[in-house]
C-alpha cells in the first residue's frame, strides 16, 4: 500500500489531465480506474468514437454529393459498417493507449478497479486501502433515463449515445429523442449512412441553450440534410417487439397523442453526474439537488482533502470544461493559483457545418438589458468556403456597444469548432471587435470570415 499526495478517481479527460499536472508539479500520483481503458466516457464511448463515425460518414457524404462535381467520376463507396467500426475502434484505441503511455512517463500508478472512499484520505480499490493526502473525485456522469424508456445497448432496438455507437446494424429508420449535441451528431452520422432519421425534441427550438438565430439556422439546414424535426413534443414511451420500436409522444400545444415506428430508438435527453458507490453521503459530502458534489470556487468538497471536478460538479457537461477543472485543482492542491474562466468556454457540435459558440448570446444579453451590437457574416462571401462547397453558415460576433469589446461569438460553417479559439484568446484578452478587425488574416482561409464579422461590428465587412 503505496502514501499518495494525491489519488484521482477516474480516468475520463478531468481525472487524466488532472493526475498529469499534478505529477507534473511534483506530487505523487495515482488514478483510479476501473474500465479496461483510459480516457472515460470522452475516449472510449463519446467524443473520440463520435467523431470517427462522423468524420467517415462526412466523406461518404463528400463521395455522394460533391465528387462528380469535382471532375471524381465513378461508383459512390459503399458502407461496410464492420469495417467502419473496426476504423472507430482503431481510434479510440490510439487515444486510450496514448494516455496509457502519458501515465508512464509521468510515473502515474493506474490502481486497475472501482474506487470508494471510506473516510478522507483513503481510497478503496478491490481488497486494498490506499493513503492519500488529497482525493479529486472526477467520476464523470452517465446518460440519463426518461421514464417510460428501458434502454437495452445490447438489442440495439432503444439506445443511448454508447449503443448508438456500436449497433448492430444500419437502421431503416432511427428515431432519436432529444435534439440537443449527441441526438444532432449521432442523428447525422445514421442520416449519412441512409437511415430516415426523425428528431423529436420537448422543447420549441433545437440545441437549447444556443443562439436563437444560429439555432433556426442549423435546424434548417439539417431539414436540408433529409433530417425531420418534430419540436414541442414530450415523449411518453417507447414500446418494442422483437425487431421494431413504437414511440408515443405528446405535442405540448394541444396534448394530441401520436406514434412513430422505427428499428431504432437513440434517447438523448441529457446526462447526469455519475458518483454511485463512492460513498460520498457517509462521509458527509454535500450534493446538490441534482446528485452532483458540491464544491466551492476552488473545487474543495466540505470535506477536508476532497475535491471534484468536471461532470460530477455543477457547469456544462463538456470534456474541455473538465480539462481545465483538473489542470486548475492540480494547482490548488500543490499550493498555486488554479482558475477557470467559465465565462469563456466554447461549445461545439461536430455536425456539418460544425457549430460552435462561446460567450453571450443575443438572448442573454436581452435579458440582462446589456447594450450590444452585432457583427455577421456569410460564408457565402468566403472564398475558401465556396470553393469547398462549404458556403452555407456564418459568424456572428457580439460586442459591448459602447466599448466595442468582445462579449461572445457563433459560428455555424466550416471547422467553426476549431475558429472559435480565435473569439477565446480575444475575449481572454479582453480584446474590442476592431482588434480582431484589424489582426491580418491569411487568405484565402476560413477564419477570414471571422475578421469579416469584426469589420461588421465597426465601419462594415469587405466582401457582402
Ligand atoms: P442535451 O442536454 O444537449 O440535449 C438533450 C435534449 O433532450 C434537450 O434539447 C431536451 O430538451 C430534450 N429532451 C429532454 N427530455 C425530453 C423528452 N421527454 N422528449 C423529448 N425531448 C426531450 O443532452 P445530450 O445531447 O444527451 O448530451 C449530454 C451532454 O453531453 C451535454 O451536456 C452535452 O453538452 C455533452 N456532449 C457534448 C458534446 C460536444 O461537446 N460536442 C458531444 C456529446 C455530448
Amino acid at each position: 500500500m503505496a502514501q499518495y499526495d494525491v489519488i484521482v478517481i477516474g480516468a475520463g479527460p478531468g481525472g487524466y489531465v488532472a493526475a498529469i499536472r499534478c505529477a507534473q508539479l511534483g506530487l505523487k500520483t495515482a488514478v483510479v480506474e476501473g474500465r479496461e481503458t483510459l480516457g472515460g466516457t470522452c475516449l472510449n464511448v463519446g467524443c473520440i468514437p463520435s467523431k470517427a463515425l462522423l468524420h467517415a460518414t462526412h466523406q461518404l457524404h463528400e463521395a455522394e454529393h460533391n465528387f462528380a462535381t469535382m471532375g471524381l467520376k465513378g461508383k459512390s463507396p459503399s458502407v461496410d459498417w464492420p469495417t467502419m467500426q473496426e476504423y472507430k475502434q482503431s481510434v479510440v484505441d490510439g487515444n486510450t493507449k496514448g494516455i496509457e503511455f502519458l501515465f508512464k512517463k509521468n510515473k502515474i500508478d493506474w490502481l486497475k478497479g472501482w474506487g470508494s472512499i471510506p473516510a478522507a484520505g483513503k481510497v478503496k480499490v478491490g481488497e486494498e486501502t490506499h493513503d492519500a493526502k488529497n482525493i479529486i473525485v472526477a467520476s464523470g456522469s452517465v446518460p440519463s433515463a426518461l421514464p417510460g424508456i428501458t434502454v437495452d445497448n445490447e438489442a440495439g432496438l432503444v439506445v443511448d449515445s454508447t449503443g448508438a455507437l456500436a449497433l448492430p446494424k444500419i437502421p431503416k429508420k432511427m428515431i432519436v429523442v432529444g435534439a440537443g449535441v449527441i441526438g444532432l451528431e449521432l442523428g447525422s452520422v445514421y442520416k449519412r449512412l441512409g437511415a430516415e432519421v426523425t428528431v423529436v425534441e420537448f422543447l420549441d427550438n433545437i440545441t437549447p441553450g444556443m443562439d436563437g438565430e444560429v439555432q433556426k439556422n442549423l435546424q434548417k439546414i439539417l431539414k436540408k440534410q433529409g433530417m425531420e424535426f418534430i419540436l414541442g413534443a414530450a415523449v411518453q414511451s417507447v414500446e418494442t417487439t422483437k425487431t421494431k420500436a413504437k414511440l408515443t409522444y405528446k405535442l405540448r400545444k394541444d396534448e394530441s397523442e401520436h406514434t412513430l415506428d422505427a428499428d431504432c430508438v437513440l434517447v438523448a435527453t441529457g446526462r447526469k453526474a455519475y458518483t454511485d458507490g463512492l460513498g460520498l453521503a457517509d462521509l458527509g459530502v454535500e450534493m446538490t439537488d441534482r446528485g452532483q458534489v458540491k464544491t466551492d470556487a476552488h473545487w474543495a468538497t466540505n470535506v477536508k482533502g476532497i475535491y471534484a471536478i468536471g461532470d460530477a460538479i455543477t457547469g456544462p457537461m463538456l470534456a474541455h470544461k473538465a480539462e481545465d477543472e483538473g489542470m486548475a485543482v492540480a494547482e490548488v492542491i500543490a499550493g498555486k493559483h488554479g482558475h477557470v474562466n467559465y465565462s469563456v468556454i466554447p461549445g461545439v457540435i461536430y455536425t456539418h457545418p460544425e457549430v460552435a459558440s462561446v460567450g453571450a448570446t443575443e438572448e442573454s444579453l436581452k435579458a440582462e438589458g446589456r447594450a450590444y451590437k452585432v457583427g455577421k457574416f456569410p460564408f457565402m462571401g468566403n472564398a475558401r468556403a465556396k470553393a469547398v462547397f462549404a458556403s452555407e453558415g456564418f459568424v456572428k460576433i457580439i460586442a459591448d456597444k459602447d466599448t466595442d469589446r468582445v462579449l461572445g461569438a457563433h459560428i455555424i460553417g466550416p471547422a467553426a469548432g476549431d475558429m472559435i479559439h480565435e473569439i477565446c484568446v480575444a475575449m481572454e484578452f479582453g480584446a474590442s471587435a476592431q482588434d480582431v478587425a484589424l489582426t491580418c488574416h491569411a487568405h484565402p482561409t476560413y477564419s477570414e470570415a471571422v475578421r469579416e464579422a469584426a469589420l461588421a461590428c465597426g465601419d462594415g465587412a469587405i466582401h457582402v
